[in-house]
């Protein structure tokens, strides 16, 4: 059995697609127990494109931010409850956190406090290259946004962690899931 916590924040850009990973994942892992955790701001993100119906559906345990140690999923990461903690989508504003070591919400304090316990930590921050996106809003409509170049560079930043791996788009989540899965099984053999 492998337990992963999975965060998600306020994040609307490529939300729906992530969720249906997250689905597929648990339909082609049946030993993949998912923990989902969700920023106060995810919440009506996740209510405005009718995911967090979907998710409840789908997972035992769908738990709510109630503040930066609540529920306490830090605690939970630095006693090896979770082989790994996956933040998927994570906004700019996580991420600028992330990049400056504050710690103040329950996704980002849990970065900091599975960092210091050598969880592996995984992200997918969308705002992570330059130029022009399209988005789908919660009505369906697509919109074109620019993406700025603060939030490209606290990317940047993160990249340089070595307790952080930085995924670049919503297909790399499997393969790299995949890889920690072939890393723990390595473990338990002994290799
Ligand atoms: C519908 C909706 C969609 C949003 N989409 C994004 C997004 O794609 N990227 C982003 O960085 N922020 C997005 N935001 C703004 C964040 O929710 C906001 O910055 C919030 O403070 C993030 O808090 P968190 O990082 O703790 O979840 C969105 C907000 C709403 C209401």
């Amino acid at each position: 059995m492998v337990r992963i916590a999975w965060g998600i924040t306020g994040c609307g850009d490529k939300i729906e697609d992530i969720v249906k990973t997250m689905v597929e994942l648990k339909e082609e892992y049946p030993s993949l127990e998912v923990h989902v955790y969700y920023s106060q701001n995810a919440r009506m993100v996740l209510s405005l494109y009718n995911l967090l119906d979907l998710l409840k559906e789908n997972f035992e345990k769908v738990l709510p931010e109630a503040n930066a140690n609540a529920p306490f999923l830090p605690g939970k990461l630095q006693t090896g409850k979770y082989d790994a903690f996956l933040v998927a989508p994570v906004t700019a504003n996580s991420t600028a956190k992330i990049a400056y070591g504050i710690a103040d919400t329950l996704i980002t304090n849990s970065v900091a406090q599975g960092a210091k316990a050598r969880v592996p930590i995984l992200m997918y921050p969308p705002d992570n290259r330059l130029g022009e996106i399209d988005t789908i809003i919660p009505d369906g409509r697509t919109i074109k946004l620019h993406l700025r170049d603060v939030d490209y560079k606290n990317v940047a930043t993160i990249r340089q962690m070595e307790e952080i791996d930085v995924l670049d788009s919503v297909s790399e989540i499997k393969p790299a899931l995949k890889d920690l899965f072939e890393k723990l099984e390595n473990k338990d053999n002994g290799e």
